[in-house]
């Protein structure tokens, strides 16, 4: 009697033990990003991509880098319309399977390639256009990396500024669902206001 009990509490110890190490590798197995996204997928509709493009002057021979791709719509987009070299970033593991099964759909993966990374920790030097829907404090938090860009790189932003940087050019686009979304453009060398220019 006293070994079956002996025996069970060894047992009741080595299951425990067990799921002790096993219980971390399954939670990380389960929950989808490695690092949570800064914010979560909106999409920016068809209508406004295109004005945003326009806006940005695409066209073939451009680089584009959508920070944040979500669907992968922008880069797609990019590619069909302007036969331009596109590139799609997401951290979001499901986000990038969503985008790729996209881009085999419209059939672009000759020029569109979409990659699981943090824009926050890219290299942005290979682009001449960068496309954002982020919101403001991301879009600020992306500075230091934007002053790296070489001259004449575009920066399109749907609906959201860059406090501190003075914008080329604002447009207001009236979309299909009856709403409005704005537009901001930048190009490199970013124009930074000088917050103490009104105080002289
Ligand atoms: C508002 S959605 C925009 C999607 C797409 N660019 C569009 O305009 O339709 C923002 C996307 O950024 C991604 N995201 C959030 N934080 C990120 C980060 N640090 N690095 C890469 N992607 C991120 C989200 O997963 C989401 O898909």
């Amino acid at each position: 009697m006293k070994k079956k009990l002996l025996r069970t509490f060894v047992i009741c110890q080595f299951v425990l033990f067990a799921g002790l190490i096993l219980y971390p590798s399954v939670a990380v197995a389960q929950y989808g990003p490695a690092k949570k996204p800064d914010i979560y997928f909106v999409a920016t509709p068809h209508e406004v991509v295109e004005i945003m493009l326009r806006l940005a002057d695409v066209k073939k021979g451009d680089v584009i880098y959508d920070l944040g791709c979500g669907d992968g719509r922008i880069v797609i987009a990019a590619a069909k319309k302007a036969g331009a070299r596109a590139y799609g970033y997401d951290i979001d593991p499901d986000m990038v399977k969503k985008s790729q099964e996209n881009v085999s759909r419209e059939r672009v993966g000759h020029l569109v390639e979409i990659h699981e990374q943090d824009i926050f920790e890219l290299d942005l030097r290979g682009a001449t256009v960068i496309t954002l829907y982020l919101l403001p404090k991301l879009n600020v938090r992306l500075i230091p990396q934007l002053d790296k860009l070489k001259p004449g790189v575009r920066i399109v932003s749907h609906e959201f500024d860059m406090e501190g940087v003075m914008p080329d050019a604002e447009a207001v686009v009236n979309r299909l669902d009856g709403k409005t979304s704005k537009i901001y453009l930048w190009t490199t060398p970013l124009k930074k206001i000088d917050k103490n220019a009104k105080n002289r």
